[in-house]
């Protein structure tokens, strides 16, 4: 297969990087997880679907016990789709393909879909702390955040704030990092962002 972004060896490492401080603490982190190239791309991606005003306000729940509720959460989302034909989604999919491949051939994790979606946190907007499994469906298990920000100052808010082990971990959103954790397991909250704050999300799932 052609690869489009990093070389095998260098993809390879990266994903060992995420998966080693997972392993060791809880939270994966990498902060250079897709590559500024792809990275630049999906994020022009997002602007552009902005302007079309094609993003949506999230929810909370699935299915039918999907409700609205911007106090607990107030940013706007649009699923990736390979149907939508997009040579930088379809890039960022193929780029996931060999990350669950990754992690299924080395850790047995038996991940056998995901979903990802684009999220915009306009200035004031936040995302209260949450797990990311629903009651009543458990197919999430990893869930995995990038973030597309170039230039992120330490007082324009927004931190990813996490809890491994009951300890508060705050992560600074910057262009180029990822992380990755339990969805069941690790509890998360977005701090009020004072500036538009961009990022992929999504989940590694299993069906079993
Ligand atoms: C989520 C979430 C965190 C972030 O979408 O479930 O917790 O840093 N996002 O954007
Ligand atoms: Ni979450």
């Amino acid at each position: 297969m052609l690869i489009k972004f990093k070389t095998k060896p260098i993809l390879e490492h990266t994903f060992e990087v995420i998966i080693s401080s997972f392993l060791k603490n809880e939270i994966g982190l990498s902060d250079d997880f897709l590559g500024t190239i792809l990275s630049k791309q999906l994020q022009g991606n997002l602007l552009q679907l902005l302007v079309e005003k094609q993003l949506k306000t999230a929810g909370i729940g699935h299915k039918k016990g999907f409700v609205e509720n911007k106090l607990i959460r107030n940013d706007l989302i649009y699923w990736l789709d390979r149907k939508h034909n997009d040579v930088h989604e379809n890039t960022f999919f193929d780029f996931m393909d060999r990350f669950v491949q990754y992690l299924n051939e080395t850790c047995y994790t038996g991940i056998t879909s995901y979903e990802f979606h684009y999220a915009f946190y306009d200035k004031g907007s936040f995302y209260k702390k949450h797990l990311d499994q629903f009651k009543k469906n458990n197919s999430r298990v990893y869930s995995m955040i990038m973030y597309l920000n170039e230039d992120w100052q330490p007082n324009d808010g927004g931190e990813l704030c996490v809890y491994p082990y009951g300890k508060a971990q705050v992560i600074s959103p910057i262009n180029g990092k990822c992380v990755f954790f339990k969805s069941d397991h690790l509890e998360h909250e977005v701090l009020l962002s004072h500036k538009p704050r961009m990022s992929i999300t999504g989940w590694l799932k299993s069906d079993a």
